[in-house]
């Protein structure tokens, strides 16, 4: 008896234990999921309108591109001096609406606990304001042209490396204006902080052409696409490359026609738009998707609404006897290539003569590299041109007026300047004031206030060359003007 008593008795210690292990570790890993993994939707009002949707939207980039909200919520308090003025994030130029939480193109989700991430509008919405004492007016789909991205990528990895980034210093922060339950409050000390130090840190190699002294600053407005694509991507080795470019615009996307020989990008360097819109959301991720077919849907979504976005109107007065003969001068002088079979297609470098940076940038490998690593994901798309690519697309100039300042990497600040010859061309400008220039036809770009909230750009610091496209310099003053009053209407 004693020995079968003996022998049931592991039996029965294990089942107990197990009775009470087991429902143990379930409610762990249904805390754990709930704490950490567990997706809620956005609010409604997000989702709301197209526009909205558009500027605070997520596509999914929270789960590997996330920033746990309450850090970034104290970023600005904690580091105020890795800032490049003071103000937290508005100081980076970004467009931030009246009443909102968050500026634009930054989403707000919860997967397991909030994170902000950012979407398209951030480099793709564009502010303008008639004078100083107004409120600006956004534009989706139009040019971040104040927006200093670069300042951003670095902010966050300087944050990470600095010691105050730590434990102790953000939860005394974080909890003088929120109170987290104690789950929360572990999880933050103890997983959630060190883990998004941990990979801000894992960035900066990537960044690493961002700090270097012999490039200058892209400035407001700009960013260098293609040299993130190759060191986040394919993960390129860096190379002496540096092509900062203007933001472009990005509505009414269905003016492109592949089949005419059209090609997105300023180099002409991808298909068509739907692979240009799946390449950017990618970037936007940082990471593999992490639901295939929801991706493909914010894909496409995003992909339709640019698509039959339409450019903004002017939206001052214009002369229209002006308008008139403008449009005269703009057909001998300009509709060749602007309104023309070839408006959309690629022309030589030899032709158009404007600075060869960013062309430099990229090259046939890399767009082979990232073809690659975009079927592996098991994406489908038209992809990169594998190509050498040598010129730029002639753009299509609808909603010209606020896609200032001009040429691909954003060298001549006003459409006045741009009809002088380069030599004539400002030399030095301030880039990223919003207020604009009806004169001019650009933003504001020498004014006190301009050169206080701009960033400077320097027409011989690499990749900033203003040089080439001396298209209609010679025109006489009354032609260039009437000119200048017609591009208002595109
Ligand atoms: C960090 C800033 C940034 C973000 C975020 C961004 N873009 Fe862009 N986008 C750019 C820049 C800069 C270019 C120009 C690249 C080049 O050709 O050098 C560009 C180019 C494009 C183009 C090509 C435009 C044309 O006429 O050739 C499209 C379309 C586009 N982006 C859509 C998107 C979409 C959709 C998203 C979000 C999924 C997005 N972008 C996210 C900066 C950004
Ligand atoms: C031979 C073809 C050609 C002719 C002629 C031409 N352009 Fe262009 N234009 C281009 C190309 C190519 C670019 C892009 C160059 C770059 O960004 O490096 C461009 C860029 C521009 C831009 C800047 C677009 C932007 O988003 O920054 C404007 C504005 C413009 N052209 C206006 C004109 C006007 C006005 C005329 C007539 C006086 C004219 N162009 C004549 C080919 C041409």
């Amino acid at each position: 008896m004693a020995r079968a008593h003996d022998s049931r008795k592991p039996w029965r210690v294990l089942v107990t234990v197990l009775a009470v292990l087991v429902p143990v570790a379930a409610v762990l890993a249904y805390v754990g999921w709930y704490r950490f993994f567990r997706e809620e939707p956005q609010p409604d009002w997000v989702t709301a309108t197209p526009e909205m949707r558009f500027k605070y939207g997520s596509i999914g980039a929270e789960w590997d591109a996330g920033i746990p909200y309450w850090i970034f919520y104290v970023i600005p308090r904690v580091f105020p001096d890795k800032f490049p003025g003071p103000g937290g994030y508005a100081s980076l130029g970004v467009a931030w609406e009246q009443g909102q939480e968050l500026p634009v193109g930054f989403t707000k989700k919860t997967i397991g606990f909030p994170r902000v991430a950012n979407t398209c509008a951030v480099c793709h919405t564009a502010s303008y304001r008639s004078k100083p004492d107004e409120v600006p007016t956004f534009v989706e789909a139009g040019p971040a042209h104040t927006l200093n991205v670069a300042a951003f990528f670095r902010l966050l990895v300087d944050v990470a490396k600095d010691p105050r980034f730590d434990a102790d210093v953000l939860m005394r922060e974080i909890e003088l204006v929120t109170d987290l339950d104690w789950i929360d409050r572990l999880a933050y000390r103890f997983a959630i902080i060190p883990i998004t130090r941990k990979r801000l840190l894992e960035r900066e190699a990537q960044f690493a052409w961002l700090y270097r002294a012999d490039f200058p600053d892209w400035g407001r407005g700009r960013d260098d696409a293609m040299n993130l694509t190759k060191y986040f991507m394919i993960e390129a080795p860096m190379d002496d490359t540096f092509g900062p470019t203007d933001m472009p615009s990005v509505w009414n996307l269905q003016k492109y026609q592949p089949e005419r020989g059209m090609f997105l990008n300023l180099a002409g360097d991808s298909h068509d738009a739907y692979s240009v819109v799946i390449d950017s959301a990618l970037g936007l991720l940082g990471a593999a998707p992490h639901d295939m077919n929801r991706f493909l849907a914010e894909v496409k979504w995003m992909h339709d609404y640019l698509a039959s976005k339409p450019a903004p109107k002017y939206p001052f007065a214009v002369d229209t006897a002006k308008v008139e003969a403008g449009k005269a001068v703009f057909d001998t002088q300009c509709a060749r290539c602007h309104a023309s079979e070839r408006t959309g297609t690629r022309i030589s470098a030899a032709e158009i003569g404007t600075d060869r940076n960013r062309l430099e940038s990229w090259n046939r490998q890399a767009a082979i590299d990232a073809n690659k690593v975009v079927r592996e994901m098991g994406i489908e798309r038209k992809g990169l041109v594998e190509e050498t690519l040598d010129g730029y697309v002639v753009p299509f100039l609808d909603g010209i007026w606020l896609r200032a300042p001009y040429l691909h990497n954003g060298s001549v600040p006003t459409l006045h300047d741009l009809l002088e010859p380069a030599a004539r061309r400002p030399a030095e400008f301030w880039r990223g004031y919003d207020v604009y220039d009806q004169e001019r036809v650009g933003f504001v770009f020498d004014s006190d206030e301009a050169k206080r909230i701009g960033t400077r750009h320097d027409v011989t610091a690499k990749g900033g060359g203003n040089q080439g496209h001396e298209y209609g310099v010679m025109l006489p003053e009354a032609e260039k003007g009437a000119l200048i009053e017609y591009l208002k209407t595109l």
